[in-house]
This record gives structure tokens, C-alpha cells and sequence, in this order.
């Protein structure tokens, strides 16, 4: 049996280990916000936190979060009202939509570590997340909302 949390319940499955954490996120437990794009690392689409750090959840086991904290964008914040959260829909940042839970999460990771990033900084850190309505500059300006 392995165990771990998610969104701060304890949670443990008998699945194979190298079971993706994605699969297992959406298809045993509904929390289907973490979105499936690429499969193989190179989208951001299911961006989740393990541990506080960004981590792409099609690409790391079941094995690999034996014991972690993991949290979804379901998870992010109670009632939704998380300030990248508010910022995305001042900004009206998502476009089809499909990525945006993943550049939140991979968003949150920084401003949890750097509560004030440069624009510079943003730029960079937001680079492995893809959005093919071509967001960038909303997803800039609502990191920037959320920081002040
Ligand atoms: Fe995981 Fe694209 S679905 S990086």
C-alpha cells in the first residue's frame, strides 16, 4: 500500500508504483482540474505541488510521493480565493482554459518562494508551461496583480 497526502487528506492506494501521480489524481480520485496535455514533460498542463515544489505529475510515480504533501489546484485554497486566483480573473487571463490550472500552480510555487519576482523572473520561471491561445501576457500581468 502507498500513502501520501493530497489537498491535506491522507490517501493511500494499492496501484503499481510507477503508476503516474496524474493518472491516479484524475482518474481514482475525480480531481480532474490537474489537466493530461503532452504525457511526457514538456506542457506544464498538469503542474501540482510535492512538497511546496512545482512538479509535473505526469512525470513522477507513485513511488516517487510515498509520503509527500501533494496539492492540486483543487487544493490551492478553500473557497478560490487564492491572489493568483482573484488576479487571473481580474486579469480574465484563461483563454480555451485548458492550461491555466497548471501555470497557477506553477505560479503559486514561485511567489511562495519569492513573493515579489521581477518581471525577468516571471518570464523565466513561467517558461516550462505552455499555453497555445498564447495567454503569456495576461498570465504575466495577473502574477504581477497577485504580488503587490
Ligand atoms: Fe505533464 Fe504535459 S501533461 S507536462
Amino acid at each position: 500500500m502507498l500513502r501520501m497526502t493530497i489537498n491535506g487528506q491522507p490517501f493511500e492506494t494499492d496501484a503499481q508504483p510507477d503508476t503516474p501521480l496524474l493518472w491516479v489524481l484524475r482518474e481514482h480520485l475525480g480531481l480532474t482540474g490537474t489537466k493530461f496535455g503532452c504525457g511526457a514533460g514538456m506542457c506544464g498542463a498538469c503542474t501540482v505541488h510535492i512538497d511546496g515544489e512545482a512538479t509535473f505529475a505526469c512525470q513522477i510515480s507513485l513511488a516517487e510521493v510515498t509520503d509527500a504533501k501533494i496539492t492540486t489546484i483543487e487544493g490551492l485554497s478553500e473557497t478560490g480565493d487564492h491572489p493568483l486566483q482573484k488576479a487571473w480573473i481580474a486579469e480574465q487571463t484563461p483563454q480555451c482554459g485548458y492550461c491555466q490550472s497548471g501555470q497557477i500552480m506553477r505560479a503559486a510555487a514561485l511567489l511562495a518562494n519569492n513573493p515579489t519576482p521581477s518581471r525577468d523572473e516571471i518570464t523565466e520561471w513561467m517558461q516550462t508551461n505552455i499555453c497555445r491561445c498564447g495567454t503569456y501576457p495576461r498570465i504575466i500581468r495577473a502574477i504581477e496583480r497577485a504580488a503587490t
